[in-house]
């Protein structure tokens, strides 16, 4: 059985203050969330604030983003073992924001998918392809190359700690979300894609859709048998859309 996962990638937003304040609303708003994994994603300096608020409970911390290296002269960068450390227990890698404003490439994202793994810490694998893409009829090829060269190599030990995030670019920030059965449908060829190279570990693999997902048609995703769950953008800065979200999991 996959636990449902919803995951609220804040991006740049949120002062210290305002991440403590959210966290806390979103705490408040969540309550007990059952049989479902929610999970937050604050900027790098609010986690440890963040982390205060959320210790003890039943929400976790994911990073945006992680370094393919432990340490060393990287200016700027933050490492997996860093984010453990601070306690995230995921992080998001691969986002289209990533790829697009910080020339991240497959090889790029590969390393770092290593590197989180190597660190005890649950890659969220984002995959998506943009509107010119799927106009041309080649979506399911754009993501199925992303997916084989990120987790090229990867052992069936390895795979089933590992999420997919389906989130198409020109869902993203939109209001123009993927329908339910485009989402499911990109969701089973992930899925077959994962059998074929890693056969019964793929089973256990998380996927789950994002782009303009919110309150109102989080049911619809949610409530298909293929998608495991949200990454959640925009309406996850909003602690009741959120919680309405999760709750919208079975
Ligand atoms: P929105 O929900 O704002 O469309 O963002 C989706 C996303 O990029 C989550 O990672």
């Amino acid at each position: 059985m996959r636990r449902p996962l919803i995951v609220g990638n804040w991006k740049l937003h949120c002062t210290v203050v305002e991440a403590i304040a959210l966290a806390d609303s979103i705490r408040v708003a969540v309550g007990d969330p059952g049989p479902r994994e929610v999970v937050i994603a604050p900027p790098f300096t609010a986690i440890y604030a963040v982390r205060g608020v959320v210790c003890g409970t039943p929400i976790g911390l994911a990073a945006q983003d992680a370094h393919w290296e432990e340490r060393g002269a990287f200016t700027g960068a933050i490492s997996p073992g860093l984010l453990h450390d601070v306690g995230c227990r995921y992080a998001i890698l691969g986002h289209s924001e990533r790829r697009e404003h910080f020339a991240e490439n497959d090889a790029v994202i590969a390393r770092k998918l290593r590197a989180v793994l190597a660190a005890g810490l649950a890659p969220i694998l984002c995959v998506g392809e943009r509107a010119s893409e799927r106009e041309q009829g080649r979506a399911q090829a754009v993501v199925a190359g992303q997916l084989a060269s990120a987790l090229a190599g990867l052992s069936p030990e390895a795979l089933p700690g590992t999420s997919i995030a389906y989130e198409p670019v020109w869902a993203i920030g939109t209001g123009m979300a993927a329908t339910a059965q485009d989402a499911s449908a990109m969701a089973d060829a992930i899925r077959r894609q994962l059998a074929a190279t890693w056969g019964d570990a793929a089973a256990s693999v998380r996927i789950l859709y994002g782009g303009s997902v919110s309150p109102a048609n989080a049911g619809e995703f949610l409530g298909r048998q293929s998608l495991d769950g949200a990454l959640v953008g925009g309406a996850s800065l909003n602690a009741h859309g959120f919680a309405a979200i999760v709750k919208a999991a079975p």
